[in-house]
């Protein structure tokens, strides 16, 4: 099968298993399926950002790329006073992430909506995304692009990325933007990338 985790509507049968994952000695398990991204187990990039991120305590939080919601689900969870808006251009994922909210009771704290269907007008106090390296550069920076501007003045982004997969470069790519980046966090390969607006 030649598919990637951020192909729209996966073919393939739809399956379905729980992932468990711990941080700061919090337990949730949530619901993956085939054709989402990392379904077996959390990501171990995303494990970093999460544990390596402190939650706000309120205010409105874009989680790019959500896959079946660990980041969403964490933040929702974490801190009652979050909306949190998971974003994916993958169906499968959006179904699980609102599957997932559902099951820990998170009502309309959890938004979740393809792309395009983010009102225009929305601007964020945190962006938090594993994001999809494996679209290309080209893709990605058109992805960050077109998000990082919708984040609130003060706001922030946290980026993890796997330094052998370019965060270096990706920070550098940032910081000729003209955002001030800052590397907030290394830990198993991985760096988190706290990007704000200059
Ligand atoms: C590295 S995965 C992270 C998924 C999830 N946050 C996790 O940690 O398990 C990146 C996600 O970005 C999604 N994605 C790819 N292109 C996108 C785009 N243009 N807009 C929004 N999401 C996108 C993919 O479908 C995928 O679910």
């Amino acid at each position: 099968m030649n598919e990637h985790y951020f192909t729209p509507s996966p073919s393939g049968a739809q399956t379905r298993h729980p992932v468990t994952f711990r941080v700061h000695g919090h337990e949730l398990t949530l619901i993956a399926g085939r054709g989402v991204f990392s379904a077996a187990r959390l990501d171990l990039g995303t494990a970093v950002l999460l544990r390596e991120s402190p939650v706000p305590e309120q205010g409105t939080v874009l989680d790019l790329g959500c896959g079946y919601g660990p980041v969403a689900i964490w933040l929702a969870v974490r801190s009652a006073r979050l909306l949190v808006w998971a974003v994916d251009v993958n169906e499968r994922a959006r179904a699980l992430t609102s599957e997932n909210a559902s099951a820990y009771d998170l009502g309309q704290r959890v938004v979740v909506a393809a792309p395009e269907q983010v009102p225009e007008s929305l601007r964020f106090d945190e962006i938090w995304s594993n994001p999809p390296i494996r679209i290309g550069k080209p893709a990605l920076h058109d992805l960050l692009e077109r998000w990082l501007p919708r984040l609130k003045p003060d706001g922030v982004a946290r980026l993890v990325v796997a330094r052998n997969l370019g965060a270096d470069s990706l920070a550098r790519w940032l910081a000729e933007r003209g955002h001030q980046v800052a590397r907030s966090a290394s830990s198993k390969g991985y760096r988190v990338l706290e990007v704000r607006p200059s």
